[in-house]
């Protein structure tokens, strides 16, 4: 694949030195992937050369492999299945969802599966190789399970704090999100099959997803969600692309010429091919806007990629190019995989033990410290009484719903039905994975007395928090596809818990579980506060692990957290109120249109917002403490690259993510993450490092290219978007490239 990007970002935290020869040598493995796809390529073209007119409509269409439907033999239960050509060595595809492990499929796959915690969890890890070997692990459960596709790479960006799918995505910043899901996609593909971008593009909320129509210029989409999948896209190189629900500037996303021939195959070159979301595809037309694939076909309207495709291929010579392009580009997502020379076969061996702790060590490293009053974690060993209250700790950890639910053996520990009708009825299951915090927090402080109450009712959960030495209250918040959340507000009454049981005992820690964002009305009153996201088949162990200062907590949040919903740029989430229960299906009968306008803060999402706004958020973006203290100094800024040193100020070893902020262009006051650098010191160690810096991240869209204007730019490091040092102004060249 052909790169358009002049330099290439997420090389984390390397000394200078180390950058250099990593840099040459992902030069010269850029050059290798480039000349295997174009190797793929003509191999797929002298393979369209030898299809029949009937072949060439197998590739282009498939079902979702599930009952009632009857797919055959050799599918494999999951999300689809497009049957392959045995005449002339193509397999089929078998996809499986999805970013956090291999999915459930509704109770299909009962047998095991590696439950990586959420993707928000991965993202505060800022760590790209953590998040590759993850990826390498859940591809390689893919393939022993016989998939040859994982529906994994999810990148939209978190425009809104409520949608209910952030916790599936990288964050809300195009640099940090696009680095980490190519890292995933590497690693999913390093197994030999097929990942996938998605959902291109723009996918923000679920309220009304099917036809939720996004207003955005040409600007401001490169700039902010385009550029995550740009930058996700170079890095991983993924066979494939799915294109979302929404629609954009009017179109459907996915028969939309601009965003998928133009943006997508034309700018980006880009040779694999696009597949539908499952019932995404309005009309046969799509094909010529760009749309290579029809997945999981009965859930559209009509099968259109089929009889129809083939009869426009018989009468046209134009639909006949477009479709021989339609099975070039599987077939090159095919060869550059190797799907046909090392098909996965059910049956693989698996390493769950291993693959377990890979997703423990994630978990454990994207947990976030939000607060800790006096220092009072990590939690001494010898505390002698220890409360645990709500959250169903004695049971197991929260998990986000839909189709990317990953559940392991033996079925969830709680699988909490939240009723409902419509079509994602289904999905409204809160469901718990096997690995109790209270069980954890007891086998690290074995002479502890540790008691659980499960906090309905509050005055019960306060009286014996006063006969405790420590409270923790965990808080939860479920999310999951297909639904938003009304506020940022836990639900089911937990503000009134965590406020009771801080008032009654001032050494209350609170940990939280949640998809996104949650408000904090009872924050002064606590003494700690851990971010858990939703933290995946270990959890339990990882948040004991941290509490107790096993690990010292090392993530950095990468989604601002408002300090109320009147900070964002919509302050209710468009069409809430006209919920009914299957609004994200089609739209209802008589519904009128349902415009999203993403120009108000365009290209500015979460802490680019705030800082246009003046706003403090109640946790910024790149925020997070640690068990020890870091500080920053002497940056030096070239315009390519920024160098700073960074030194371990307190008496425990631990790690930290340096970030540098654009701050002031020609234009004005502009804060954007440029670089970052995640970086494990001793105590009292001191290193230098450089980072590259991410082009585009200091430019403008304008006029079909990027553009940094000639004249003073400022730069600053941060320990979060909001803390951020001295500026240090350097005079950039005009510069102008595709
Ligand atoms: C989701 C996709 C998923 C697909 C297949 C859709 O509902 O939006 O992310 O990959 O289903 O299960």
């Amino acid at each position: 694949m052909k790169f358009t990007s002049v330099c290439k970002p997420g090389l984390g935290a390397l000394p200078a030195i180390a950058l250099a020869a990593t840099f040459a040598a992902s030069v010269s493995a850029e050059g290798d992937e480039n000349a295997a796809w174009d190797r793929a390529e003509r191999r797929a073209e002298a393979t369209v050369r030898a299809m029949t007119p009937a072949e060439k409509t197998i590739l282009t269409h498939g079902v979702m492999a599930m009952p009632p439907t009857t797919t055959p033999p050799d599918a494999v239960p999951g999300a689809g299945y497009i049957p392959g050509i045995p005449r002339l060595g193509v397999p089929a595809l078998k996809e499986t969802d999805a970013s956090l492990g291999v999915a459930y499929a509704a109770g299909l796959r009962n047998d095991n599966a590696t439950a990586l915690p959420s993707g928000l969890a991965m993202a505060s890890t800022w760590d790209a190789d953590l998040v590759e070997t993850a990826g390498r692990m859940i591809g390689g459960e893919a393939r022993a399970k016989g998939y040859n596709v994982m529906l994994a790479g999810g990148v939209n960006l978190m425009r809104d704090p409520r949608n209910g799918r952030n916790f599936e995505y990288f964050g809300e910043d195009p640099l940090l999100a696009g680095t980490l899901v190519g890292h995933a996609i590497r690693g999913v593909q390093s197994n030999r099959i097929i990942a996938t971008i998605k959902h291109l593009a723009l996918n923000g909320q679920e309220n009304g997803r099917h036809f939720a129509d996004v207003q955005i210029s040409e600007g401001n989409a490169r700039e902010s969600d385009l550029l995550a999948f740009q930058i996700g896209i170079e890095i991983g190189q993924p066979g494939s692309v799915m294109c979302a629900y929404n629609r954009v500037n009017g179109h459907q996303a996915c028969s939309s010429d601009w965003l998928l021939n133009r943006v997508l195959k034309q700018d980006w070159g880009y040779k694999g091919f696009v597949m539908s979301d499952w019932g995404a595809v309005p009309d046969l037309q799509a094909a010529m806007n760009g749309l290579d694939q029809q997945s999981g076909e009965q859930l559209d309207t009509e099968v259109f990629f089929a009889d129809k495709l083939a009869a426009a291929a018989a009468n046209s010579p134009a639909w006949a190019r477009r479709l021989d392009d339609m099975n070039k580009r599987i077939l090159t997502a095919i060869y550059a995989n190797g799907l046909e020379s090392h098909p996965a076969q059910p049956g693989g061996a698996i390493d769950y033990e291993a693959n377990a702790a890979i997703a423990e060590d994630a978990a454990r490293q994207g947990i976030v410290l939000l607060r800790n009053r006096d220092n009072i974690l990590p939690l001494a060993k010898s505390a002698r009484t220890i409360l645990v209250v709500g959250g169903l700790a004695s049971t197991g950890v929260l998990s986000g719903g839909g189709s990317s639910q990953v559940i392991g053996e033996g079925g969830p520990a709680a699988a909490i039905p939240l009723g409902g009708t419509g079509p994602f009825a289904a999905f409204a299951r809160m469901n718990y994975h096997r690995s109790s915090p209270l069980a954890a927090i007891q086998a690290m402080a074995p002479q502890a007395t540790v008691r659980f109450r499960n906090g309905r009712s509050v005055a019960e959960a306060a009286a014996a928090a006063g006969k405790a030495d420590i409270v923790i209250v965990f808080a939860n918040q479920w999310s999951g596809e297909g639904f938003d959340h009304a506020d940022l507000t836990l639900p089911e009454g937990q503000d009134a818990l965590i406020a009771a049981v801080a008032g009654a005992n001032p050494n209350t820690v609170v940990v939280l579980q949640t998809g996104g964002p949650v408000a904090m009305p009872w924050l002064d009153r606590t003494a700690a506060v851990i971010q858990a996201w939703y933290p995946g088949i270990r959890g339990g162990q990882a948040i004991a692990s941290v509490l107790f200062g096993e690990t010292n907590p090392s993530g950095r949040l990468p989604i601002t957290f408002p300090a109320g919903e009147a900070q964002l740029p919509r302050v209710k989430l468009d069409g809430f109120d006209r919920l009914e229960p299957d609004f994200i299906g089609r739209k209802p009968e008589g519904a009128g249109p349902l415009p999203v306008d993403y120009d108000i803060e365009g290209s500015d999402i979460g802490y680019r917002w705030n800082a246009r706004q003046g706003h403090k958020a109640l946790f910024p973006f790149g925020f997070g403490l640690s068990y020890t203290t870091f500080e920053t100094g002497g940056l030096r800024v070239d315009g390519k690259t920024a160098s700073f040193t960074v030194r371990n100020t307190g008496n425990r070893d631990g790690t930290t993510v340096v970030q540098v902020y654009l701050t002031q262009t020609p234009r004005g006051r502009q804060q954007r993450l440029v670089g970052f650098a995640r970086v494990a010191l001793k105590a009292g160690e001191v290193r230098s490092l450089s980072v590259p810096i991410e082009p585009r991240t200091i430019a403008e869209f304008e006029g079909g290219r990027w553009q940094i204007d000639k004249g003073r730019h400022a730069f600053a490091l941060g320990a979060s978007a909001e803390d951020l040092s001295a500026e240090v102004p350097v005079d950039l060249a005009a510069r102008r490239w595709k």
